[in-house]
């Protein structure tokens, strides 16, 4: 293995990796994927985020933003990337977008502790929240696989166009594409509107994205009673 591949994980001041990774193995350059299986545990994948370099935007987060939720959750939630407040505090969707979000999940009895696990797409802060770059995703993208593996949720939501781009490759605006199911790698998958374009779009109209949302979120609920 090259010698470039092999140390970029480990400042010095890192905290010991456990030692069921195969440190050797995860390369440092983003566009070398990081291969299937490589974590035993999300626990060790959330070691190697925390001294992770396969991007630039490793140089201006202040902290690592992995997960929060349950990660025996049937329900994974994918987001774009942290905005400030979760590059402060480290946790995905805890500002605005994220209370909507609670709010939007806790209407059908969804409780974020219990019933999902949230990501992103990436998870170090793009500046001044710009949309991650593709190499920004595909540099990220081995991490969120494995967030899938290792939850194995019977439901994926995708908020926003990102994500959905993201993790399917689809194209298609949101608008035409949400709410609906896809079969994704063996889960059940659908794209819904992200929290922060329902900020700006306030109407609860027939046929506003806030009225869309109160179906899809329906629909989502609806699909975990007959999955469960
Ligand atoms: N928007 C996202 O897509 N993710 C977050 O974590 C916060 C805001």
């Amino acid at each position: 293995m090259a010698d470039d591949q092999i140390d970029l994980f480990a400042p010095e001041d890192a905290s010991p990796l456990t030692e069921t990774i195969e440190y050797d193995a995860i390369p440092t350059d983003g566009s070398v994927p990081i291969p299937p299986g490589t974590y035993g545990s999300l626990a060790d994948l959330t070691v190697h985020c925390q001294r992770c370099q396969r991007c630039d935007l490793a140089a201006g987060r202040t902290h690592v933003v992995v997960s929060r939720g349950s990660a025996q959750a049937p329900i994974l939630v994918v987001g774009e990337g942290p905005g400030q407040q979760e590059d402060e505090q480290g946790l995905p969707f805890v500002g605005k977008s994220g209370q909507l979000l609670e709010k939007i999940l806790a209407a059908v009895r969804l409780d974020t502790e219990r019933d999902v696990y949230i990501c992103n797409v990436v998870k170090c802060r793009p500046p001044g929240n710009r949309a991650p770059t593709i190499q920004e995703s595909t540099a990220c993208k081995g991490y969120l696989m494995e967030q899938i593996r290792l939850v194995n949720p019977k439901i994926i939501l995708l908020t926003g166009a990102t994500a959905l781009k993201g993790l399917t490759g689809e194209k298609k605006a949101i608008s035409k594409i949400r709410g609906q199911w896809m079969q994704w790698q063996g889960h059940w998958c659908m794209a819904i509107f992200h929290p922060a374009y329902l900020l700006r779009n306030p109407s609860r109209d027939r046929g506003s994205p806030k009225w869309l949302m109160w179906q899809d979120i329906q629909a989502v609920r609806a699909k975990l009673d007959e999955l469960s």
